[in-house]
């Protein structure tokens, strides 16, 4: 039997509608317009793809988008001059560093640098400690996605055993804290993990961070489990340059119960999310 195919794509679009709504509401009642501000250090042409997408996005749920582009040859004291400035700015109520910076910068500097409730990245320290101790936290965009799929699939994931393969700072670590927020029996693997296919084959939950093409064959996958796939990997099929996720989708897909495509899957979630981290941001500072 084939797995449930779970539509990142859709559900993303929900959540934006939901969060136009939201902002709609703000403005015509309380004349607050939700603003976030992405920088963008240098030419990297993929962080320049993201950047466009979020900022197209922004203005599509109705926020203000803010972009700063600065040069690569730009110092840390100017980056962070700037972050100070959208620190202070009222009509910022996010702000997002786009990530990797150049080398002669700190990215842990700069991330100190941004205002813990304006962090919509949830990649400020305070934001880490929060998450940690299960206070009201900024949670990073691609792990809180993934968690809204999990619970819209299952409802409760009370009591399931999950693992999470990869240890990031951005997914594997905070995806981690959430599912065991949520109360499932969490364990992370990642690179030294001995048996790796073993510890997999227990799990009722799969997520695979490891950004490493099509590294879980389907018969690491206990029959009827849920595989999340954050991977965005490039590869040459046949001739052609495509998209393929962290899990062999064809061999899961014929044991899990349900599978999140690549793209499709939990892609658009993050930029969905992001909003919807703007939009709390913005009501948090306005009490
Ligand atoms: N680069 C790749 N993913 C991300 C992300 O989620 N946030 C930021 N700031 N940079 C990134």
């Amino acid at each position: 039997m084939g797995a449930r195919v779970i539509d990142g794509k859709a559900f993303a679009a929900d959540v934006r509608g939901r969060v136009a709504e939201h902002v709609a509401r703000l403005k015509e009642e309380h004349g607050i317009v939700p603003g976030l501000a992405v920088v963008l250090v240098g030419e990297d042409p993929a962080s320049q793809v993201y950047v466009r997408s979020k900022g197209k996005m922004t203005k599509e749920v109705g926020m203000a988008s803010f972009e700063h582009r600065l040069d690569a040859s730009v110092s840390e004291a100017e980056l962070l001059e700037l972050v100070g400035r959208l620190n202070a700015d009222p009509a910022v109520h996010g702000i997002l560093v786009q990530l990797p910076l150049p080398k002669h910068m700190s990215e842990s500097n700069v991330i100190t640098a941004i205002d813990p409730d304006k962090d919509v990245d949830g990649f400020h320290i305070f934001n880490v400690g929060r998450l940690a101790t299960g206070q009201k936290a900024m949670v990073p965009c691609t792990p809180l996605g993934c968690l809204m799929l999990l619970r819209d699939l299952h409802g409760s994931l009370s009591g399931m055993d999950a693992v999470v393969i990869g240890r990031s700072n951005i997914v594997g670590k905070p995806m981690a804290q959430l599912l065991l927020g949520d109360s499932c029996t969490v364990t992370v693997a990642h690179s030294r993990t001995k048996d790796l296919a073993d510890v997999v084959r227990r799990a009722d939950l799969v997520v695979a961070a490891v950004g490493r093409a099509e590294m879980v064959p389907g018969d690491w996958i206990k029959p009827g489990a849920t595989v999340i796939d954050v991977g965005i990997n490039r590869v040459e099929r046949d001739g052609k340059n495509v998209l393929v996720g962290d899990v062999d989708y064809a061999s899961c897909a014929e044991v899990a119960g349900a599978i999140t495509p690549v793209p499709g899957g939990v892609g658009p979630m993050t930029i969905a999310c992001l909003l919807a981290n703007t939009l709390t941001a913005c009501c948090r500072s306005n009490g």
